[in-house]
């Protein structure tokens, strides 16, 4: 089939982004090689175009019609590498979806990804924000990736230090923006230990009476706690937490829990405090209230929902009422985990 046979013209978005917004995009491309990719980036008329990468939706917040190009990553793959006398090595490809990769590495009996199951989207945007839960971060077990430099057709070979990971954030964040992830290698300890960091989860296999989990027992109940607290996209449109968790100063939290003894904080390695946004919402009465489609869920008020025909608009607006309150109750800035669009 000739390549301009592939794009696919006034394409609707809506099954493709898990908070369900309407749009549409002026040209769509579902990727499913990198020739196809290359050919893309090659063809001048679509170079000249704006361009979504997108995987698979779940943590953007479209706004409108797309007027360019979506490149839909649907690269496929996933191996067992070498690895060291120490570690396994694991490799997929960036259009995978994450939490059937991480089932299959435990179906493989290899640990290590358990805590981060079923978070929604593909193995390639799992490392742009450093995709994070119940006590784990992608950065604790990447090993590198390969990166398409779309200016230059490169391909790049990134380690850790390279992609610069932070809390919800990297350098595909920054300067690294338009660089497309095509693969991603883990790299996961043979000697495997429950990581029980986060009290919940640590709690809740005590509940079960499991003092020494299997890495499966510890993705079934991480997962189990998700089914309680997030809404299922497939049910309710949604991109999971809506703000990231907002970090402030020693001295901000201090008079913070002078007037609010239940503040809800954790003390990062270099001393700043850490608050869970969903406190200062659920605070600030937001809980279960919504604004024209769009919602604050019931259960997590971190999570905004579309409760049906939601535009991204509608979205906005309710997000910016939330920060507005919680920027006048608490003198705290709220940052958008998702991107907009
Ligand atoms: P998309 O939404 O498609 O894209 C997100 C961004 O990455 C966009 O800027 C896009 O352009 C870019 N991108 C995507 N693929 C590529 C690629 N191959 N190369 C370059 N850029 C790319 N996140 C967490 O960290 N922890 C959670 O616990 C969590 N829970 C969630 C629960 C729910 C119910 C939902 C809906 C979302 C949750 N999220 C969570 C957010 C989301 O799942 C992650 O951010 C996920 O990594 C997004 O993957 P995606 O493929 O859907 O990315
Ligand atoms: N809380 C409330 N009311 C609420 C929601 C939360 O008081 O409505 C309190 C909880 O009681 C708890 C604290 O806030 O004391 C933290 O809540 P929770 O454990 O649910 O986690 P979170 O901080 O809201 C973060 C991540 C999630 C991740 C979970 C588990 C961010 C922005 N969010 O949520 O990631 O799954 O921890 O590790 O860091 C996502 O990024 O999309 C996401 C879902």
């Amino acid at each position: 089939m000739p390549f301009s046979d592939l794009i696919q013209h006034d394409f609707p978005l809506k099954h493709l982004n898990t908070f369900s917004i309407g749009v549409r995009a002026k040209h769509y491309l579902r990727v499913t090689s990198l020739a196809t990719l290359r050919a893309a980036l090659a063809d001048p008329q679509l170079a000249a175009m704006p361009r979504l990468v997108l995987g698979g939706g779940s943590n953007v917040l479209l706004t409108r019609d797309f007027p360019g190009l979506v490149l839909h990553i649907a690269l496929e793959g996933r191996e067992i590498l070498a690895g060291t006398p120490t570690h396994h090595h694991v490799r997929a490809a960036a259009g995978e979806n994450w939490h059937d990769f991480v089932q299959w590495t435990l179906a493989q009996g290899i640990g290590g990804l358990e805590n981060l199951s079923l978070i929604p989207g593909t193995v390639g945007a799992a490392p742009i924000q450093n995709i994070g839960a119940y006590g784990a971060e992608t950065k604790d077990s990447f090993l590198s990736l390969t990166a398409l430099d779309p200016a230059s057709g490169a391909l790049h070979e990134m380690d850790g230090a390279a992609c610069r990971f932070a809390y919800r954030d990297s350098v595909f964040k920054h300067e690294g923006r338009d660089l497309i992830i095509i693969d991603v290698r883990y790299a996961l300890p043979r000697a495997w230990q429950p990581n029980l960091r986060y009290a919940e989860l640590a709690n809740a296999l005590a509940e079960q009476g499991l003092a020494a989990p299997t890495p499966q027992q510890v993705a079934d109940t991480v997962i189990a706690i998700r089914r309680r607290k997030l809404p299922d996209p497939a049910q309710i449109g949604n991109a999971g937490s809506f703000f990231k968790n907002p970090v402030v100063s020693a001295e901000h939290c201090a008079r913070l829990l002078a007037q609010f003894p239940a503040l809800v904080h954790h003390r990062q390695p270099d001393g700043s405090e850490k608050l869970a946004a969903g406190w200062l919402i659920d605070q600030c009465g937001w809980k279960g209230r919504s604004m024209g489609a769009a919602g604050v869920y019931p259960k997590q008020a971190l999570v905004l929902v579309n409760n049906g025909g939601a535009t991204g608009a509608e979205v906005q607006a309710l997000a910016a009422a939330i920060q507005a309150d919680v920027a006048a109750r608490y003198g705290v800035a709220l940052e958008p985990e998702p991107v907009f669009v």
